[in-house]
């Protein structure tokens, strides 16, 4: 089976820990990533343990203080529960990565038409390093879940680890402690045109 069939988000985890050199592995496979003008704007933060943990406590209070907000948009306030089922997944596993883009800060004021087009290519390019190391990871029998539910906590988590760098997702990886079926994918006819 190739790794793209293979890899699938993983939300239950076994406690074991990722050797180190491992992590490394999959790192690597996110630094040759393609990035637009070859930039390379990412960051990588690798948390175990108790700095897990801080970071995670800080991520708990984000979500406390999105779901009593009152402009919060309904929509997104239908999603808090999803956002507490990531926290309890990433409480779960063993590494949580935070994926940083070194080339922007908040990314919620407003910004100029002409950034915006640098500001999508450098959030693709980063998409682009971390699926390279899920499916690196998917490769090793290592499961991972692409996480952006850390957007309900983006000022508690930057300003607890006192960075000003936007942080765009994390990523949980571990052995997997479950077999999920394979989610529904849209069809090649459904998403291809040939002209
Ligand atoms: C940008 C992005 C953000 C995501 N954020 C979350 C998240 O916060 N919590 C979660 O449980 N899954 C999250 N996912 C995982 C998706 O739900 C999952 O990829 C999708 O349902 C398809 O399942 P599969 O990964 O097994 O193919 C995210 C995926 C992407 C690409």
């Amino acid at each position: 089976m190739d790794i793209f069939e293979k890899r699938k988000s993983i939300r239950k985890y076994k406690p074991d820990e990722i050797k180190k050199e491992d992590l490394l592995e999959i790192i690597e496979a996110g630094r040759l990533a393609p990035s637009a003008k070859n930039r390379q704007p990412w960051r990588f933060t690798v948390l175990t343990g108790e700095k897990k943990e801080a970071v995670l406590n800080e991520m708990e209070k984000g979500i406390e203080k999105s779901k009593k907000s009152l402009f919060m948009p309904k929509k997104f306030k239908n999603g808090m529960a999803s956002a507490e089922n990531t926290l309890r997944i990433m409480r779960e596993a063993p590494v949580v990565v935070l994926v940083f883009n070194i080339l922007s800060g908040n990314p919620y004021p407003p910004i100029f038409a002409g950034k915006r087009v640098s500001e999508i290519h450098n959030t693709l390019s980063i998409g682009a390093a971390i699926e390279n190391m899920i499916l690196k990871a998917a490769d090793m029998g290592i499961g991972s879940l692409w996480i952006g539910n850390t957007v309900y906590a983006h000022k508690e988590i930057t300003s607890y680890l006192g960075t000003k760098d936007q942080l765009i997702s994390a990523i949980t990886f571990g052995y997997p402690g479950e077999e999920p079926e394979r989610r529904p994918k849209k069809t090649i006819e459904d998403i291809t045109e040939f002209l």
